[in-house]
């Protein structure tokens, strides 16, 4: 069974908490991406930030400069066309670039609208199978050695409600999700040790986002939480406060 675990709902992020740090966000041009980019960054992180829209990565790197954050990384990925030779060449450039890497917050997403099983594609499947499980493996996978070479780094994968309780309609989307808790667990367990990179899962529940739109058209979206103030629970397993928590998932 899935081990659980819990972020302190008045948790305060310090405000030097990641200086030092070199953190990739993917999914980083809006939603929830864009608010931990931001979050980072303004916690003294230096930010990498992956996405599929260049113009929606440089609007995040503008925003982040404007705030006063150091000068994002842009790496512009199809996660549903990439392969390894091109996580590959993601994690050279980060080696290349920014020298290290202390974590990543995997917040890119795939979704298709609600729809019973047996109107999905296998090529829908393919794509939500491969942004939403696949490219958070390869990705992590590329950027390992580089993990396992900072002192306290944290991967941090996204989950969603639906994938820890399956219902009709959530398809492959539920289907990739519920996986990535037993890929934290797995990898935590492999790397076990002090020092060793961390490996959670957030579950964030409701978030005022493009994607939430999406899954609920219709949906006021003046009674959701807003992705900054989600990105706190990313700072706390991202940052030494979440150093004892591995291979948990966190539902907020
Ligand atoms: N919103 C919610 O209520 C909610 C609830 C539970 C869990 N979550 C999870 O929270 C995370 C963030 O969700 P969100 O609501 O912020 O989603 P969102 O608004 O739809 O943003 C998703 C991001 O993923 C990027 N992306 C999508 N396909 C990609 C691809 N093929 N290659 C690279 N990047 C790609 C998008 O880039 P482009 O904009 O360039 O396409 C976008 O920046 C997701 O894992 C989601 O499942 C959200």
């Amino acid at each position: 069974m899935t081990a659980h675990a819990t972020i302190p709902n008045d948790y305060a992020p310090a405000p030097g908490l990641l200086e030092g740090r070199v953190i990739l966000v993917t999914g980083a041009g809006q939603g929830l991406g864009r608010a931990v980019a931001l979050a980072c960054a303004a916690h003294g992180a230096t930010v990498a930030l992956l996405g599929r829209t260049p113009k929606k990565l440089e609007a995040t790197a503008d925003a982040i400069e404007a705030a006063g954050g150091a000068e994002p990384l842009l790496a512009p990925l199809d996660l549903a066309k990439a392969n390894a030779g091109e996580f590959e060449q993601l994690a050279h450039l980060l080696r290349r670039e920014a020298k290290r890497l202390d974590g990543i917050a995997h917040c890119a997403s795939h979704f298709v609208p609600l729809t019973p099983l047996a109107n999905q594609t296998p090529d829908q499947w393919l794509a939500l199978l491969r942004v939403n499980l696949v490219a958070p493996h390869a990705l992590t996978r590329a950027c390992l050695p580089m993990l396992i070479a900072a002192p306290d780094a944290s991967v941090v994968f996204v989950g969603e409600t639906h994938g820890l309780n399956p219902a009709a309609f959530w398809g492959g989307f539920a289907v990739a999700k519920s996986a990535l808790p037993a890929l934290a667990a797995i990898w935590a367990d492999e790397l076990e040790g002090a020092g060793k990179p961390r490996m959670n899962v957030i579950v964030p529940g409701p978030i005022a986002t493009p994607q939430r739109r999406m899954s609920h058209p219709g949906e006021d979206p003046a009674g959701l939480r807003r992705p900054e103030s989600v990105a706190t629970a990313f700072l706390y397993l991202l940052g030494p406060d979440g150093s004892a928590v591995s291979g948990r998932t966190c539902v907020l």
